[in-house]
């Protein structure tokens, strides 16, 4: 058979601040021939996350940093090409964690069988993959239950906009934040929350208090910062915070302080509890059969915004710190 080449992505250097293109380079590997017990995959979807942006820092954190000069990892859909083993065969699609790059070789434990009959396939990286189980988890951790009054930020992206649509089958209030009317337009209509604001338009704090005047029950946080402040604020006694994301203090340069109202945790007895998708690997059954007859019933929308060429995967993933997605942020590959 003949040689397999792959284009992959290398970080290069650390970033200091926001990443630049400059930080990646993208280069031509040759694949070795298969030996026993491989398998070539070819990707068809690569994920861009912003946890990636963490692990392009060097120093101890839940992940290890990427090693620089070597393809960086990162969540995959892909067809298999070419298997040696019993478990795998030509023309089976397999999610796995070798991202970055076309083409690879990896032993059967490294991959995980999905259904090649959903479509679109990349929903194994958003709705049905590690975001939407980030969603689902979180809603787990918060214990969230019917009749809550929940607020999620970063509501229109892949974790937020699934965690709003299965607290409203859940039979939750709903009010999410985004950074543009097309996406609270997205909120409201396409995935039913009950309320959405565009949080460039004002205050959060002032927004939140119109949307919720009675406050609200639980915040699921993925941004951090001024939100999870406001939160704070509207939190009503015993309220839960699910510590998910801090997506706008990714890029700073030096850490800020914190919020300025964390009194509130005391005088209301506010729970707030750290999630990481990662604790809940075991629970994946559970999550792919519950969320996955949502999704395979039309009670959930995955949405994506597709980046094509992994040429373009440095600008996706950059794209995500500008908002530039609704729903999951995906690279289609081929
Ligand atoms: N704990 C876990 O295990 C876990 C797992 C997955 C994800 N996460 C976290 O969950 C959060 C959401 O992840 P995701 O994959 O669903 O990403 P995403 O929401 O699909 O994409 C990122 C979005 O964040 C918003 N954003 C970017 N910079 C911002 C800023 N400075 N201030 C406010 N909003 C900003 C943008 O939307 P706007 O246009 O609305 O600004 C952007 O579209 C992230 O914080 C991520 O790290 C945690």
């Amino acid at each position: 058979m003949s040689q397999t080449t792959s284009r992959e992505i290398h970080l290069i250097s650390r970033p200091q601040g926001l990443p630049v293109a400059g930080d990646f380079k993208i280069t031509e590997s040759t694949l070795e021939p298969l030996q026993e017990q491989q398998v070539l995959v070819r990707n068809l979807f690569l994920s861009v996350d912003p946890y990636m942006r963490g692990r392009m820092n060097d120093g101890k954190s839940y992940l290890p940093p990427f090693a620089l000069n070597q393809p960086m990892e990162g969540g995959a859909v892909g067809e298999v090409v070419q298997s040696s083993t019993a478990e795998f065969k030509p023309g089976d699609v397999v999610t796995s964690n070798y991202g970055w790059r076309e083409c690879f070789i990896a032993t059967p434990k490294e991959l995980h069988h999905v259904s090649r009959d959903v479509h679109p396939l990349s929903v194994y990286l958003g709705a049905l993959g590690m975001t939407g189980m980030t969603a689902w988890a979180g809603l787990k951790l918060g214990e969230v239950k019917a009749g809550d009054v929940l607020y999620i930020s970063g509501a229109a992206g892949a974790v937020g906009s699934v965690a709003g649509q299965l607290a409203k089958l859940q039979g939750c209030r709903v009010i999410g934040s985004a950074g543009s009317i097309e996406k609270v337009i997205f909120l409201r209509e396409e995935c039913g929350f009950d309320m959405a604001f565009n949080y460039k338009a004002g205050p959060v704090v002032e927004q939140l208090q119109v949307e919720a005047p009675d406050g609200i029950d639980v915040y699921f946080d993925n941004v951090g910062g001024e939100f999870l402040e406001a939160a704070l604020s509207s939190l009503r006694p015993h309220g839960r915070i699910i510590a998910c994301g801090g997506i706008s203090g990714y890029n700073n340069e030096k850490p800020k302080p914190g919020p300025c109202n964390l009194f509130n945790m005391t005088t209301k007895r506010l729970t707030m509890k750290g999630l990481l998708v990662r604790d809940w690997l075991e629970h994946q059954a559970e999550f792919e059969q519950e969320v996955g007859g949502y999704f395979k019933a039309g009670k959930l929308k995955h949405k994506e915004t597709v980046v094509c060429g992994i040429e373009n995967a440095v600008s996706a993933f950059l794209g995500l710190f500008a908002g530039q997605n609704i729903g999951k942020m995906v690279v289609k590959l081929g």
